[in-house]
């Protein structure tokens, strides 16, 4: 029998978003544990352009093991096609989204079709369409296990003990540092949902979508040093991190915390004497947790935004809008 083909974006090799190619491959096998999705739409994601750009900006020792040519993206919406002998729990036609392989970084979404582990998928609430569906999975699982509810066992690759969230609600307050971005715009509305007082982080232009997301407080960086603006904080989740990471220390409370969701630097001297707490964690794909906030979702008391929208065709241009930075919300690549 011929081999069904299907389009796929796959890299030969790693560099810009040129590097990206719209070609035909053999629509993948689901293997025990999996099943078939028909690709409605997939979310672009930090990694994937880390993945594009020969994952440089990962310590050598995270760096996942690639076999070229790949597929990327991890964040997927779609419709099951077929399930493996093995599944359980999901059936063709039903629409599922969920987060691929992660921390693999090839989770093979940017395609017609993906074979997707049924471990990492979840209903999509019907009243959520693909586009957000798929937006949703990464940053929002990020958000919860940074925020929320940790949700599993993985030891961490950047610390030896377990990260664990800290209480929020009414008399909390939460800074989030790139607020609009994936991660930031999520959790600053989780945090909000809690209850917490939330101040949001990000450039000027993002003022309005952050306050109505619900943000307390909006400081605009370009303006004013977020960490002079800010004071007695009980947690601040820093989702651009950096090597000027550890400024946001002198804004916490003792016995405040500070989550930095990307690579930050900081002195264990300092952090001591300030007598506060610096844990990260590593996201993991989690059912359950991608239910609870599908239900969320699904009932409008957390929102997705869509910066753009491109083709899976035109997931170059994607890239290029990404290079460009200042993302508000996410990003996705749809099947039309
Ligand atoms: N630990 C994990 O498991 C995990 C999971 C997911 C993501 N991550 C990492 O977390 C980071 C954020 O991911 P994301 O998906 O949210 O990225 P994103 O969607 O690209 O958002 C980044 C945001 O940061 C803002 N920003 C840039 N420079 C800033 C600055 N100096 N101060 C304040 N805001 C600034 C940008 O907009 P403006 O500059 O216009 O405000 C943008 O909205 C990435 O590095 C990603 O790799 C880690």
């Amino acid at each position: 029998m011929p081999t069904r083909t299907m389009k796929a974006i796959r890299l030969h090799g790693y560099g810009g978003p040129e590097v990206l190619r719209h070609e035909d491959v053999p629509v993948p096998e689901p293997r025990p544990g999996e099943v078939l999705v028909r690709v409605r739409a997939v979310g672009v994601n930090p990694p994937d352009w880390y993945l594009r750009e020969g994952m440089t900006v990962m310590p050598a020792h995270l760096r996942p093991k690639i076999t070229l040519p790949v597929v990327p993206g991890t964040d997927v919406s779609g419709v099951v096609e077929s399930v493996a002998e093995d599944v359980t729990g999901f059936a063709p036609g039903d629409e599922v989204f969920g987060m691929l392989r992660f921390p693999g970084f090839d989770g093979s979404a940017y395609a017609e079709y993906v074979a997707a582990p049924a471990a990492d998928l979840a209903h999509k609430p019907a009243g959520l369409d693909h586009a957000h569906a798929a937006a949703a999975p990464v940053a929002g699982l990020t958000a919860w296990q940074f925020l929320l509810d940790l949700g599993h066992d993985h030891p961490s690759p950047f610390q030896p003990h377990r990260h664990r969230p800290v209480p929020l609600g009414p008399g909390t307050t939460v800074l989030v540092n790139g607020a609009a971005g994936g991660v930031g715009h999520l959790g600053l509305q989780l945090a909000k949902w809690k209850g917490a007082h939330v101040v949001a982080v990000a450039s000027g232009t993002h003022g309005p979508f952050l306050r109505d997301l619900g943000a307390d407080e909006v400081v605009d960086y370009t303006r004013t040093r977020p960490e002079q603006a800010a004071r007695d904080l009980d947690l601040v989740l820093d989702t651009v991190g950096g090597p000027t990471a550890h400024r946001f220390l002198r804004t916490l409370r003792r016995g405040g915390a500070l989550f930095p969701v990307f690579f930050g630097e900081f002195d264990p001297a300092e952090v001591e004497r300030r007598g506060v707490t610096v844990s990260t964690t590593q996201v993991r794909s989690n059912g359950p947790q991608l239910a609870e906030l599908g239900r969320l979702l699904d009932t409008g008391t957390v929102r997705v935004a869509i910066d753009s929208s491109f083709p899976l065709a035109r997931a170059r241009e994607a890239h290029e809008r990404a290079a460009r930075g200042h993302i508000q919300g996410k990003i996705v690549l749809t099947d039309g």
